[in-house]
């Protein structure tokens, strides 16, 4: 494939080059574009040395004569020669300018003018990487379907220690390889996912809900979306961005949420049930406001419905994998979810822990199957556990139905 790799002005610009060997290890082209600020890092030569190509440094050409004549439109040329665009790092400046749609120099008017898919590796110290400006642009970016490789959590050259720190070369080249070689081993497949929490109205203020952010179901989706899926999203309120090319229906309560999913279980093949449900709500909600009053106040829940059971028992020959998000004895939960609500696979789920669980963007489960194994997955980002749980999903439906 032939990539056009942008270097943007981090301190993490050094581990740039490990990534363009990587790229050519892998048998791709590597065209690299450092912007200025890029240059106060790295040197346009080691790039050049390690691809065998001219690296661009400036929008406008500053030789004269026949330089100026055939770079006159490079940014155009380099986004009709190039298959994906890949920068690593990527700055919060370079997000910015890319979310905002600015085009002030070659990386970013090339951004514009680039029709395939973008992959960004943002680093950065982890207060601009919290910043709400980053986080908007972030999510602005994520809706455009670009891939957005998570910088890690460790040691910061600023000092800091937390998140922010570039992904590694290995991880972000594999995050390239997956895009370059695509699995589509769920073509044909309806793939029904459910996401986030439900919130349970108990005046017209309050309501009841958890701590689920929909992270886990949004990475399913996308996940099966990327293999070949046609996904429909039953999601909860969550703050997440629309995934572009997913069918996504918004709910809010657990009732709304199991008319969705029943109504779409006849279209699909698999069925997902990552959301957190509520299990109970107030079956007569007030009209007006509750009031406070000094004395002791109790309300009366009443049980949700149990969609997995519904789902479970019209379900046919559909796969159907639900989740158990569980504080303790998490194995032994699993199990007995995967029995009573006739499920083939259950992913237990251990929350309450600190950064792995609901608001985290890795999880450490453990798939729990119909045929008694208990597979444990090491911890992840919420996007890898996904495909992992497709990948078994697909084996176990080959060994209990002969279908792969
Ligand atoms: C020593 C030093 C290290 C920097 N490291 C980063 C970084 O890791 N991430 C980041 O977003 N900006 C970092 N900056 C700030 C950027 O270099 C600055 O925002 C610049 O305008 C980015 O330009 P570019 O996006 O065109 O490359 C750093 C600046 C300095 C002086």
């Amino acid at each position: 494939m032939n990539i056009a790799m942008g270097v943007s002005g981090g301190i993490a610009a050094y581990k740039a080059a490990e990534l363009a060997r990587l790229l050519m290890e892998n048998g791709h082209t590597v065209e690299v574009v450092l912007t200025h600020a890029a240059q106060e890092f790295i040197r346009p030569l080691t790039f050049a040395a390690l691809t065998g190509r001219k690296v661009i440094t400036d929008l406008f050409a500053t030789g004269g004569g026949d330089e100026v004549l055939s770079s006159a439109i490079e940014h155009i040329r380099v986004a009709q020669d190039n298959e994906l665009l890949l920068v690593a790092p990527a700055t919060a400046d370079l997000l910015a300018k890319f979310a905002h749609g600015l085009a002030n120099d070659f990386l970013s008017t090339l951004y514009l003018a680039f029709r395939g898919p973008v992959v960004l590796a943002p680093a950065m110290n982890s207060n601009m990487w919290q910043h709400d400006a980053t986080r908007a642009n972030l999510a602005t970016l994520a809706s455009r379907g670009h891939t957005i490789v998570e910088p890690g959590v460790g040691h910061l050259a600023c000092g800091m220690v937390g998140a922010g720190r570039l992904a590694e070369p290995a991880q972000i080249a594999a995050v390239v390889q997956a895009l370059a070689h695509p699995r589509r081993d769920l073509d044909g497949e309806v793939v029904l996912i459910t996401a986030g929490p439900t919130q349970e109205p108990l005046d017209p203020v309050r309501f009841l809900s958890n701590r689920s952010s929909g992270k886990m179901g949004y990475a399913l989706a996308e996940a099966a979306r990327a293999r070949g899926a046609r996904v429909i999203l039953v999601s909860g309120p969550v703050e997440l961005a629309r995934l572009v090319d997913v069918e996504t229906v918004s709910v809010r309560t657990a009732r709304e949420m199991r008319d969705a999913v029943m109504a779409r279980v006849p279209e699909a093949t698999i069925i997902i049930k990552a959301a957190a449900v509520a299990d109970f709500h107030l079956e007569l909600v007030p009209q007006q406001k509750i009031k406070k009053t000094p004395a002791r106040f109790s309300l009366e829940l009443s049980p949700t419905p149990d969609i997995l059971a519904e789902v479970g028992a019209v379900r046919g020959d559909r796969l159907l994998i639900g989740f158990a998000a569980e504080t303790q004895d998490l194995v032994r939960e699993a199990r007995r979810k995967l029995e009573t609500k006739k499920c083939d696979m259950v992913v237990g789920n251990l929350v309450g822990g600190e950064g792995l669980g609901f608001e985290s963007d890795e999880n450490e489960v453990v798939l729990v199957t119909r045929r008694g194994d208990a597979i444990p997955v090491a911890r992840a980002s919420k996007r890898a556990i996904a495909d992992r749980i497709l990948d078994e999903s697909l084996k176990l439906r080959l060994a209990l139905h002969g279908v792969a």
